[in-house]
């Protein structure tokens, strides 16, 4: 509940100033509040149900009155969406279904005349197979350069017949797809995504090209897909596979994090820095948060998303371990986290907490957690609305983890929903479409943006509030935090001199610090702090 939002949007006090000044240098990215766009799901332009560019750019404004930074959009480059836009057939051109090059170049402009910088993702592990060197490796002989874009191998058994090792697709089966002349390659992700083969020299200077490609078209950074997986294991070896739990990127996993990867990485450093103020940040599932911390030593990425949000329970003290663990880590080697609590690939965090009224408050008390740690953000489209998963019926999941887990696994179709924009019944002002491409629940009409803009209470202007007040007070711009004493299942942590995070995980309400209330996610019931909320406040006095 905002108890008093500083200012109005768009009003620019000498604090706002001066924090909008500093997106305009070198480390901008070291707090930036990031807005995932999942093309397909964001805002439909032309038409066909589908989300594209224009309907992007014609929802910038959106992004301007929530307060954001920065927009990360998902792959809308040219590929048959085996896996989302993951399988990528040219990543220097627009797959039609999201629009042309000329649309990305009007989005960039738009964005930028609003303070908005843009970032792009990257898939540097696997292409698609309709790829032009895919399509010519299947035509060239074994052992031919074709072929060695790719990881090419002969199959184990007399006749060859068996896969090269026992490693499984992260979206079931197996991760090798033999072709007609008995060879086969490998994918870690779909048959669909073939892995391209770093150590062959063609493939750094490929990807040094794309990075240019979109540098010059002014794109502000990159996101890089599986930033982890790069560099195999030599020799490729079995993996113990009794631990192995499929369809997940949490466990340990012999095919990441090997070190080659961290040489890559350098490489794309070196090609970003040579234009000003980009960056790039990694999704690298690494569950040591000492190694997670390599990949932003100080010549290699800019930022690495941190998963320990995502994977935490709802309780003070695993909370608290994550931030912890992932703090003294980045602090190590002068890096700030990235706070994620959800995305295109994991369950929304409303739905993990709980789901309904429960996981809607637990949500709306995460989010001002996120956003009162030090360091950037990334907030996934509709996290601003408090959406939930949706449970989709069978016939329009799309997800290859679902055909793939032999429909054991739904897949991420569930939180890829598009969103709701306006209006009583789907699809919600999405765009002029009578549908949209997964269908939305007609109980969203109380979660639209025009509807939750109308409600000082809802969930969109809570992060309005909160955005407006991460840029006005200086308290939340340094690094580091101070925990402060807490009572049972609560977490309190000092920012600065004068800011003060409460969050209770409990169930009852707990006493409130000493300071003046700035927000809160939920009505102070008697002056204390109600179960399952959290609240940021001015004021220096520690806890009891
Ligand atoms: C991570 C992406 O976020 C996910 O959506 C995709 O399926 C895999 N990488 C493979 O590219």
């Amino acid at each position: 509940m905002p108890v008093d939002p500083t200012g109005a949007a768009g009003s620019a006090t000498p604090n706002v100033a001066a924090y909008l000044a500093t997106l305009d240098t070198a480390d901008w990215w070291r707090h930036a509040v990031f807005y995932q766009i999942y093309p397909k799901s964001f805002a439909d332009g032309n038409g066909d149900g589908i989300g594209d560019l224009i309907g992007a750019r014609e929802r910038l404004d959106h992004l301007v009155e929530l307060g954001v930074d920065a927009i990360w959009l998902s792959p809308f480059y040219k590929s048959p969406m085996a896996d989302g836009g993951y399988d990528v057939a040219d990543p220097t051109d627009v797959d039609p279904m999201f629009g042309t090059l000329a649309d990305f170049d009007a989005l960039v402009e738009a964005a930028h005349a609003r303070g908005i910088k843009v970032t792009v993702d990257i898939v540097p592990n696997h292409f698609s197979d309709q790829h032009a060197w895919f399509q010519q490796a299947l035509a060239a002989a074994p052992g031919s350069p074709e072929r060695n874009r790719f990881i090419f191998l002969d199959g184990r058994g007399p006749d060859g017949s068996q896969p090269p090792n026992n490693w499984p697709s992260m979206f079931g089966g197996p991760a090798w797809t033999r072709v007609p002349d008995g060879q086969w390659y490998l994918h870690i992700f779909a048959p669909e995504q073939p892995d391209v083969n770093w150590d062959n020299p063609e493939i750094p200077a490929e990807f040094e090209r794309v990075l240019r490609f979109w540098l010059e078209r002014g794109a502000d950074g990159f996101r890089v897909d599986v930033a982890h997986s790069m560099a195999k294991p030599a020799g490729l070896p079995d993996m113990d596979l009794e631990d192995y739990v499929p369809h997940t990127q949490l466990d340990v996993d012999h095919r990441f994090d090997n070190d080659g990867v961290h040489e890559h990485l350098r490489m794309f450093r070196r090609v970003i820095d040579s234009y000003p103020n980009r960056m790039a940040v990694g999704e690298a599932w690494v569950p040591d948060d000492k190694r997670l911390a390599m990949y932003v030593r100080g010549d290699e990425l800019h930022l690495t998303f941190n998963f320990r949000l995502v994977e935490a329970d709802w309780s003070a003290l695993d909370l608290r371990k994550a931030i912890d663990g992932s703090l003294s880590a980045m602090a190590e080697v002068g890096a700030p986290c990235t706070w994620v609590l959800s995305n295109h690939d994991v369950v929304r965090h409303t739905t993990r907490y709980g789901g309904g009224a429960l996981g809607r408050s637990r949500g709306r008390a995460a989010a001002l957690l996120q956003l009162a740690l030090p360091g950037a953000a990334y907030v996934y489209n509709g996290d601003e609305l408090g959406l939930e998963n949706v449970e989709l019926p069978d016939d329009v999941l799309q997800d290859p983890t679902w055909e793939r887990s032999g429909h054991t696994d739904r897949g991420r179709d569930g939180e890829r929903v598009p969103m709701p924009w306006a209006g009583n019944e789907p699809p919600f002002g999405f765009g002029s479409s009578d549908s949209s491409w997964l269908p939305m629940p007609s109980e969203w009409a109380g979660m639209t943006v025009a509807a939750e803009q109308l409600d000082p209470n809802s969930t969109l202007s809570l992060y309005e509030n909160a955005l407006r007040l991460r840029r006005e007070l200086t308290d939340l711009q340094g690094s580091g935090l101070t925990w402060l004493d807490s009572p049972e299942d609560c977490l309190v942590f000092r920012r600065g001199t004068a800011f003060t995070l409460m969050l209770n995980a409990g169930d009852t309400p707990v006493e409130l610090p000493a300071g003046e209330v700035l927000l809160s996610s939920a009505d102070l019931i008697g002056g204390e702090l109600p179960g399952n909320s959290a609240a940021w406040l001015r004021g220096t006095d520690r806890v009891a």
